[in-house]
């Protein structure tokens, strides 16, 4: 991944102006870490079906990453989850102000679809990006998980919905990541559907992942504010933490079971990318 760091660092966002700060705020956070692991999946299919189209693919990583940026800026504000630290740093609207927080974020959405229109890839190829990451991402998507996680603070949801909810917020994304690196590849409707289930189940354990990272380590050991779900329906606090850990053990039975029905190529890169995720409770 040290080609799209390289990348990342070489495109962040240049405007000038006579704002003292618009222009920091705008890159600090996609500046700041993070696993990146939404433009590592995609770059990972890419890589293994075209390694040609590696450099093409590079500018939508970078939108993936964007946009999944600008949902963290918007979801750590007070109105959201009220969060201070992201990525080992204050966040934006502790640091800068919540008008400059709210609009880095639009910035950083905006700034993603402009990549994608931008990126040397077939016309065709540029639009069925587009479309797919504003069908995940937005309201059909992220948006309307973020909408269900706030709106149903301290009202307990039922497994199912709790479901949903971590689907349309998390798993959307990350499924489309894999699905935008075969559309790049140019892979067949039936891998890239496949691509995209797989990423469901994929991005659902994440999200038990990130909820169990929340109610088990400190705010210094995950770089974010944590202990900040008790009024969320997160996994851990509908289910426990012992039934939300079984939940994530089956869930990551469930993905390598089916990392077995991909081909050669396409498995040997997603156990890469996901390796870290199916680690096992014990
Ligand atoms: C955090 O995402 C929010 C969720 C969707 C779980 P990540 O855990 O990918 O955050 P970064 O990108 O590493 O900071
Ligand atoms: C946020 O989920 C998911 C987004 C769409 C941004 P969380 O609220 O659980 O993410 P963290 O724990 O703050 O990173
Ligand atoms: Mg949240
Ligand atoms: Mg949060
Ligand atoms: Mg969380």
């Amino acid at each position: 991944m040290q080609r799209f760091e390289n990348y990342l660092k070489s495109h962040l966002l240049r405007v000038s102006s006579f704002h003292p700060c618009y222009e920091e705020a705008l890159s600090a956070m996609l500046d700041a870490g993070g696993k990146r692991f939404r433009p590592q999946l995609l770059l990972e299919v890419v890589e293994a079906h075209n390694s040609l189209l590696y450099n093409s693919a590079l500018p939508v990583a970078l939108a993936l990453e964007a946009f999944h940026t600008y949902s963290l800026i918007h979801d750590d504000l007070p109105a959201m989850d009220n969060a201070s630290l992201r990525r080992g740093h204050e966040t934006l609207h502790v640091k800068y102000d919540e008008a400059t927080a709210i609009l880095a974020g639009d910035a950083l959405n905006t700034e993603a679809f402009l990549l994608i229109a931008k990126a040397p890839l077939r016309d065709d190829v540029r639009i069925k990006l587009v479309e797919i990451l504003a069908d995940n991402g937005g309201s059909g998507g992220m948006v309307l998980g973020q909408a269900i996680d706030c709106y149903f603070e301290n009202q307990k949801l039922e497994l199912k919905q709790i479901e949903i909810l971590h689907q349309n917020k998390t798993a959307k994304l990350i499924a489309a990541s894999l699905q935008m690196g075969a559309v790049i590849a140019g892979l067949s409707k039936e891998v890239e559907r496949a691509l995209y289930d797989f990423g469901l189940d994929l991005g659902l354990l994440f999200q038990v992942q990130d909820d169990i990272i929340d109610a088990t380590q400190s705010e210094q050991e995950a770089g974010k504010t944590t202990n900040n779900d008790e009024s969320k329906n997160s996994f851990v606090t509908v289910l426990g933490l012992d039934t939300s850990l079984e939940y994530a053990n089956n869930l990551a039975k469930k993905i390598e079971d089916k990392l077995e029905s991909f081909d050669k190529n396409t498995k040997q890169a997603l156990s890469k990318a996901v390796a870290h995720y199916l680690w096992r409770h014990k």
